[in-house]
């Protein structure tokens, strides 16, 4: 696969600040993102939102890939990743559509 600095950075920026972001919470509470990343996210999607080895036999997309990005919308993703979608599992108790929102 080819890889471009920018697409790359700035796919690292959007997974990333679902790893990262730690907002002041609306909610009043405190997500650790991080921890549900690694916990929920890691074994099929790998580290910087490449695909795993598990994730591959999945049919886990990479985030880096400027033609998959291309091929979804935020709406989308978010009702993949709240409802799940063929092999990858729903995150509704971990990640409410308000919370994804808020990438
Ligand atoms: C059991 C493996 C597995 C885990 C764990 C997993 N995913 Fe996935 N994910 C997949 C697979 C497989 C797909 C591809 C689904 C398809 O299009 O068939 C996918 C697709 C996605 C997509 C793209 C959805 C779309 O509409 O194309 C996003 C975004 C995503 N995952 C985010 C996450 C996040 C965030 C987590 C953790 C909270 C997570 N995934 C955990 C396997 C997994």
């Amino acid at each position: 696969m080819l890889e471009r600095p920018v697409i790359l950075s700035l796919t690292t920026t959007l997974f990333l600040s679902l790893v990262m972001f730690d907002p002041p919470c609306t909610f009043g509470d405190k997500i650790d993102y991080k921890k549900i990343f690694k916990n929920d996210c890691l074994k099929c999607h790998g580290r910087d939102g490449k695909v795993s080895k598990r994730g591959k036999k999945l049919g886990t997309p990479d985030f880096t890939d400027a033609g998959w990005q291309a091929s979804v919308t935020d709406d989308q993703l978010i009702a993949s990743v709240t409802n799940g979608k063929k092999k990858m599992p729903s995150q509704k108790d971990n990640l409410s559509p308000e919370r994804l929102r808020l990438w």
